[in-house]
């Protein structure tokens, strides 16, 4: 016997958990566990094989796809739509909603997002990397599923969660009550309990962000970075900095030791970079179930209005009063350009 309990185990005694469709949303949750140990075992051979580089095409949001961005988004839609609970998927990778056996659609509740491989630049130096995958209930009663099903607020996703493939592979997630990380045994192939009950600290001392383009930034994230920098005994700053550039990686670390994540929007991109749909409202849930908080800089990520699949939104991730100090900063921004167009 296993000394742990697996993630199938967990889900299976969990099940009770659920409001309704138990059994669907564990298959849904055993399904993306299987699909992540395939990604897992190729991330980890990456450098033997021929599949690091990248791959000569581009997805829709411009950005050069590698081999295993493509490989592990092949590996998720494979495991979604053979497991018969998923109506639609989708995903970073395809521009559109990809489809589902018009059979399976018709019946199954659960819509997917998924960024199949978060960090992906990250790959040809052996860096970590991640998958982010975001649940919802199926909105629409027949026929085959809409894009409607999946362009919810963050609010209403019934699950969410990400794998880490890092020193070790991590599975963390969600349903609303709390949240689990799981540790890939790879002799045994399993994923097993161990973090159960993760917390983020209300107060951390690590700040993520992408200092490189700090002349961008607005006036409130400068003055919350030169905050950060200063030396003061008592909070225990500066504070670190450490960015990953693979924001699974680089939220799992504040998620276990307390910091915030930082990607705002800018002048020359008012969205910022990261997308709503499938990397900031799953892990927004993540977070917030771990007892932390994320919002735009104003507004509550997961109250976010969705209108794009690929949509982009700032955010503002992490230990609550870290979060919470950076809006404060963003706050004054706002009031002293005001009071400098009154004046
Ligand atoms: P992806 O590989 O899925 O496109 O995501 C990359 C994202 C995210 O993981 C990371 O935090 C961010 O891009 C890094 O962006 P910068 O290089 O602009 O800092
Ligand atoms: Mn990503
Ligand atoms: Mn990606």
């Amino acid at each position: 016997m296993p000394e742990f309990q697996t993630l199938g185990q967990f889900i299976i005694e969990k099940q009770a958990d659920f409001p309704y469709a138990k059994g669907e949303l564990s298959r849904l949750l055993r399904d993306i566990g299987i699909a992540a140990k395939i990604v897992s075992r190729e991330v980890n051979k990456a450098g033997l094989m021929n599949i690091t580089g990248a791959a000569g095409t581009s997805n829709i949001q411009g950005e050069v796809q590698q081999k295993l961005d493509i490989y592990a988004n092949e590996q998720f839609i494979a495991a979604l739509r053979s497991g018969g609970e998923c109506c639609i998927i989708a995903s970073e990778e395809n521009e559109h909603i990809i489809p589902i056996n018009s059979l399976i659609s018709k019946t199954a509740k659960y819509a997917v997002a998924i960024d199949p491989l978060d960090g992906s630049s990250n790959i040809d130096v052996n860096v970590p990397v991640g998958t982010i995958f975001s649940i919802y209930r199926r909105l629409s009663r027949a026929g085959s599923a809409v894009l409607g099903d999946v362009l919810q607020k963050g609010k209403e996703q019934v699950a969410a969660g990400y794998i880490l493939y890092g020193s070790s592979t991590m599975l963390v997630y969600t349903t609303g009550k709390g949240v689990n990380g799981f540790t890939l045994d790879p002799a045994i192939g399993e994923f097993c309990l161990s973090h159960p009950g993760m917390q983020i600290p209300k107060q951390g001392s690590i700040y993520s962000v992408n200092e490189g383009n700090y002349v961008h930034f607005p006036q409130g994230v400068k003055q919350y970075i030169k905050y950060c920098q200063v030396n003061d005994d008592i909070s225990n700053r500066p504070y670190s900095s450490r960015y990953i550039g693979s924001m699974v990686a680089d939220i799992h670390r504040n998620l276990v030791k307390g910091g915030i994540f930082i990607y705002p929007g800018t002048a020359i991109a008012p969205h910022g970079k990261l997308r709503l749909v499938y990397e900031c409202n799953p892990l927004a849930l993540v977070i917030e179930q771990a007892g932390g908080r994320a919002t735009n800089g104003t507004e509550r990520i997961l109250d976010l209005e969705v209108s794009k699949l690929h949509q982009r939104s700032p955010i503002f991730i992490g230990s609550a009063e870290m979060v919470l100090a950076a809006e404060a900063m963003l706050a004054e921004e706002s009031l002293t350009l005001n009071r400098s167009y009154l004046d």
